[in-house]
């Protein structure tokens, strides 16, 4: 197929990405809303989305900060912990304010120290959500210090999700982010209801990115980029049509100041440029034709949701700018490709 230099398709959705609150969420809401009609909110927020009623507040704060020439609807998660209430999940699933849980291994990633520390102990959580197919979305690392932070995803598979995917058979299950050749094999492979989502910087770089010429903590994000055998299979996996595989951006906003900092912060934002990073990608491995399966048809398919009726439209450019994002006195680092980012949406 030759490259077009433009492209229509159905309204993507963001499945995964970090709004943030306050200045920052002031700060980075217009560029999501403007290219994806609805996401998945990520509720590591401090103190942590726990429960319905903190999730209807924040979803409150976030519409009231959405601009007005934007069609966006937020979907909201519940952060999990030992303790979250399973009758308060049901009802907030039952109300429309709850659209998935999110797993966050206690200390795995920014903000998760309020985390599950144990799978057993939320044994009852789980089996609600499963009776009543609201998403399970994963984290998939483990927290172990004895192992390697590079085979962190692929020792989660092996020793928490395969067994997890075993004792909840009917459970959706979401391996978030996924960046490893062992991820996309599990989830292809997987019984049961098993989806991914993939990044656009995890589909562009791999973890010589965070060491060219120096150390780049723009780079740097959680589950870490991988080895270009494990970029490759992500690649594979998003253009092949295949249907557990969706756009979820892990847009994940922190000050610069925080970035490049002794004990910077893992998180790549990229929602300014997602979109355009993603049809570099899908032009480059000549699969444009199956961009709107991973980025508007998939992802409302495995959650049970109608695809939008609305289009955007992406066109080659020499280059699309991507300039910092002034925050509150400060900037945010927008994430780009090594060379040119030859697509923007119109
Ligand atoms: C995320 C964040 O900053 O909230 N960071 C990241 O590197 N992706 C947390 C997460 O999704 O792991
Ligand atoms: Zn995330």
């Amino acid at each position: 197929m030759n490259t077009p230099s433009s492209l229509t398709l159905r309204r993507p959705d963001d499945w995964h990405v970090h709004l943030r609150d306050g200045a920052m969420l002031a700060a980075v809401i217009a560029a999501t809303a403007r290219d994806f009609s609805r996401a998945i909110v990520m509720p590591n927020l401090k103190p942590p989305v726990t429960t319905a009623a903190l999730a209807a507040a924040y979803r409150e704060r976030i519409r009231a900060l959405v601009p007005s020439d934007c069609d966006f609807t937020p979907l909201m998660t519940c952060y999990l912990t030992d303790t979250v209430d399973p009758a308060d999940l049901r009802a907030g699933h039952a109300d429309g304010v709850f659209t998935a849980a999110k797993l966050y291994p206690a200390g795995a990633t920014t903000n998760s120290e309020a985390g599950v520390t144990e799978l057993a102990r939320i044994a009852r959580v789980l089996e609600t959500m499963e009776a009543i197919g609201m998403p399970l979305l994963v984290h998939g690392e483990v927290v172990d210090g004895a192992v390697d932070v590079f085979d962190r995803e692929a020792v989660f598979i092996e020793r928490v999700l395969a067994p997890l995917r075993g004792r909840h058979p009917a459970l959706k299950i979401v391996l978030e982010h996924v960046t490893t050749r062992e991820g996309v094999a599990f989830v292809r492979e997987a019984a049961g209801p098993v989806g991914a989502t993939i990044t656009p910087h995890h589909l562009l770089i791999n973890r010589n990115a965070m060491f060219a010429g120096g150390i780049r903590p723009h780079m740097y994000c959680l589950p870490v980029a991988k080895r270009e055998i494990h970029r490759l299979a992500l690649r594979e996996a998003a253009c092949s049509g295949d249907p557990r595989f969706f756009l979820g951006t892990d847009s994940a906003p922190h000050l610069r100041s925080l970035k490049e900092h002794d004990c910077g912060c893992a998180g790549v934002f990229n929602a300014p440029s997602a979109l355009a990073c993603y049809a570099q990608v899908f032009a480059e491995e000549r699969a444009l034709d199956r961009l709107e399966a991973f980025a508007s048809l998939n992802g409302p398919a495995f959650y049970g949701l109608p695809p939008n009726e609305r289009r955007v439209t992406l066109e080659c450019c020499e280059d699309f700018a991507t300039p910092d994002l002034p925050v509150d006195g400060e900037a945010v680092r927008v994430f780009r490709p090594a060379g040119a980012l030859r697509w923007r949406v119109t």
